[in-house]
């Protein structure tokens, strides 16, 4: 077993399905381990959050623990990562000492650090991420990085499996339009687990807004694998025909990275046509709605998709707690 979660390929589909499967008996309160009795762990957020913040805080105290929360630049150092750098500028102190000095005090260490969309090649290696589990003698979990959401894919294939039962179904992953361009770490996420989990992926997105090509390369091998299959849709409508699972999420271009005005020009004759509305919804078999959320209202979805019986994104963001749980659980139980 892996030490860290850092991302869903990082671990196999069994142990994904073992995950998912002591979630839900912690839902079910079957399952009332207090594996973090007596421990703390720290979070670290580089950037907002609503879920993962309090879904990781309510579920560290659930466990016995404690949560010590940290945000670099505010609440606590600015925080360098590249190696060998001289720090003369504005960072104060280094991750080689911040995650062994935590490491200290904590079990483990989880961390959330965007993309700034500025550079992709460098970004799409996930570096601050990866300083982190490099310098780290505890165990590091990924709450989002540049490239990957894996607590956030755990929860989404949860709800699946909840929904609609065990077994592959038909899934849309949809690109929707945003005003500005987005990171692609819940996107790669949701396809890679739900490769991995055997489903029927159709990726819907307008030409230029691929996803990483070796991660595509890595998402297809991975659904053969497991009886599953991927296709990829630049058809907005025919890309809803008969599936059982609507995931919405808007994403930059990797070709605008660092130049977001280029993105937001190149997107906005997408705006009328890429949105989830119940025109899109009719074409499908009876699918669910999913979004990670936050998300914009009227922009990404309609308010009457959203707010239908067939909108699951509270029962999606409740999950997050369960499967978190199970994750630490799985980490840290002696
Ligand atoms: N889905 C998700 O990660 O939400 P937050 O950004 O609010 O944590």
């Amino acid at each position: 077993m892996p030490r860290d979660f850092l991302k869903t390929s990082d671990w196999s589909g069994q142990q994904l399905g073992e995950l998912i499967d002591s979630a839900v008996r912690f839902k079910t309160g079957e399952e009332t381990s207090r594996a973090l009795a007596g421990r703390s762990v720290a979070l670290v957020f580089f950037n907002p959050s609503l879920r993962t913040r309090a879904s990781m805080q309510v579920g560290i105290y659930e466990l016995g623990g404690n949560a010590v929360v940290l945000e670099p630049g505010g609440t606590s150092w600015t925080l360098e990562h590249r190696d060998g750098v001289v720090m003369d500028a504005d960072k104060t102190e280094h991750v080689a000492e911040f995650v062994r000095v935590l490491g200290r005090y904590c079990v483990a260490i989880g961390v959330r650090t965007f993309a700034a969309l500025k550079d992709w090649e460098a970004e799409r290696l996930d570096p601050i991420l990866n300083a982190f589990a490099k310098y780290s003698e505890v165990p590091i979990i990924n709450l989002e990085s540049a490239m990957h959401h894996p607590c956030q894919a755990m929860a989404d294939m949860m709800t699946i499996r909840e929904q609609l039962g065990a077994g592959r179904k038909k899934v849309l992953l949809t690109w929707a339009w945003h005003p500005k361009p987005l990171p692609m770490a819940v996107p790669n996420s949701f396809a890679l687990a739900a490769a991995q989990m055997g489903h029927e992926l159709v990726i819907a997105h307008p030409k230029g807004y691929e996803l990483d090509e070796e991660l595509m390369n890595e998402i297809q091998q991975r659904a053969a694998a497991a009886g599953g299959g991927v296709t990829i849709s630049n058809d907005i409508e025919k890309a809803f025909d008969g599936v059982q699972v609507v995931y919405a999420k808007s994403w930059g271009s990797k070709n605008f990275y660092g130049a977001s005005e280029k993105d937001i020009a190149e997107r906005a004759r997408y705006r009328d046509e890429w949105i989830v509305d119940e025109q899109k919804m009719a074409r499908t078999n009876d699918a669910i709605f999913m979004h990670c959320l936050p998300v914009r209202r009227n922009v990404i979805v309609t308010d009457a998709v959203i707010d239908s019986t067939s909108s699951v994104v509270i029962d999606e963001a409740e999950n997050r707690l369960h499967v978190q749980k199970s994750i630490l659980n799985k980490l840290l139980a002696d």
